[in-house]
């Protein structure tokens, strides 16, 4: 008596895995709040091929792949695990979140290159490589004050790209110092 019941649920269970989705009934369409170029071709879940044109793909990338906040939500991220690398002294860690610190903000200014000459005056060319050095060498008091000028660099960078609001936030807040 439970074999309808046992049916639906293989039925079920087997769907996701076939790459059908049930369908919600509704018309696709495209968001109101973001302008995607308009197509000929009705919007489907194949939103890169359903394009009308190479130039409408790369515009729909631009849009999804963001600038520079997204980027920096994963400094942001990584800074915090670094911090928490060094509380505890494992300093392959904090090499692995610093050398992805740099990649990610170099990402960013691929696509946000007016903030190249600050990113790299004040940052890539000037806290990464002396923090870089300091993890390298593994000592702890030399990594914990080199720490401190990185935070300085996040603070100074924002003034000068003018989003001062950022400092005021938990993150530079809870890593102005390290515990004794
Ligand atoms: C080029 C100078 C520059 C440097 C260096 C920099 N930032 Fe930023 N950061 C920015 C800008 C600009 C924004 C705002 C981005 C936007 O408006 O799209 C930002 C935004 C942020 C945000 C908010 C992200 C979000 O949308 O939630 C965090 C967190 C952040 N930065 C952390 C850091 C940390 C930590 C460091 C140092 C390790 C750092 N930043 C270094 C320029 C910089």
């Amino acid at each position: 008596m439970y074999r309808p019941l046992i049916a639906a649920v293989c039925l079920a269970l087997a769907l996701p895995a076939l790459g059908q989705v049930p369908a919600t009934g509704q018309a696709p369409r495209a968001p109101k709040g973001i302008k995607v170029p308009p197509q000929q071709k009705p919007v489907s879940n194949a939103w890169l091929r359903d394009a009308d044109s190479d130039a409408d793909r790369f515009r729909k990338l631009e849009i999804y792949l963001r600038g520079f906040d997204q980027p920096m939500l994963e400094v942001g991220q990584r800074y915090l695990a670094l911090y928490e690398a060094i509380k505890d002294r494992n300093w392959g860690l904090a090499d692995y979140h610093w050398d992805k610190v740099k990649l990610a903000i170099n990402g960013g200014l691929i696509k946000r290159p007016g903030r190249t000459a600050n990113a790299e005056a004040m940052f890539l060319d000037a806290a990464w490589p002396e923090m870089d050095k300091a993890i390298k060498s593994k000592d702890e008091q030399r990594i914990r004050e080199q720490f401190g000028a990185v935070r300085g660099t996040c603070l100074a960078c924002h003034a000068a790209e003018k989003v001062p609001f950022m400092n005021e936030s938990p993150i530079f807040r809870n890593t102005a110092e390290f515990p004794r």
